[in-house]
């Protein structure tokens, strides 16, 4: 049965699921997850763990990960950091869920683990990169529902037809600030 037609499961599922930081030893799991989504070009598996791989080996400085964990097995991880001459906006660099694990509320929890440790560094934006391609309509379905608006577009950024859409939420301050 499918996450979407068993939403209980799903539920349970998601419950069972540990956040934590990665470690160095993840890196051959985020090489499969990354490629098995199958919405990345080859071109781009290096670059994720590129910025996989800094964030593991300095992490909260320009890099922060967060891994999603069932038992010991990467599920998926998002990687974000601090936008360089900014005052306080972020970058939601990369995330993606194995797909076996899709729909069952680890994409949802990983950008709240991302939301929250932004916040308490007192960001103030998020942006978000992605295509418009076809196949990245669940991702842009995604970002919408949880609360992201489609700011900016450039057509033919990624490819002739594939657009850069560009997601922004804005971020309220902590209670404690
Ligand atoms: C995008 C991605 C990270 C989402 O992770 P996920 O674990 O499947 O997402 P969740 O199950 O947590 O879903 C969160 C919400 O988004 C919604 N959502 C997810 N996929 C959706 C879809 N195809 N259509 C509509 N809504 C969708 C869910 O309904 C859910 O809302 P709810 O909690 O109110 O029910 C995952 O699908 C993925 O890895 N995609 C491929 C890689 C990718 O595109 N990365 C981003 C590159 S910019």
């Amino acid at each position: 049965m499918s996450a979407s037609n068993n939403p209980a499961g799903a539920t349970s599922a998601a419950a069972a699921v540990i956040l934590r930081l990665p470690r160095a030893s993840d890196r051959d799991r985020v090489r499969e997850i990354v490629e098995a989504t199958g919405v990345f070009r080859p071109d781009e598996t290096p670059i994720a763990l590129e910025v996989f791989d800094t964030a593991v080996r300095a992490p909260g400085t320009d890099y922060w990960a967060v891994g999603a964990y069932v038992s010991t097995r990467m599920a998926g991880f998002a990687v974000f950091g601090p936008v360089p001459c900014t005052l306080a906006t972020w970058d939601l660099y990369w995330i993606a869920v194995d797909p076996a694990a899709q729909g069952m509320g680890i994409g949802r929890r990983l950008m709240a683990h991302c939301e929250e440790a932004i916040v308490a560094e007192g960001g103030r934006l998020i942006v978000v990169e992605t295509s418009s391609r076809h196949d990245y309509a669940a991702t842009r379905a995604f970002y919408q529902r949880l609360g992201y608006e489609a700011g900016a577009a450039i057509p033919e950024y990624y490819a002739p037809g594939d657009a850069l859409i560009v997601f922004t939420k804005y971020l309220r301050p902590s209670a404690s600030e």
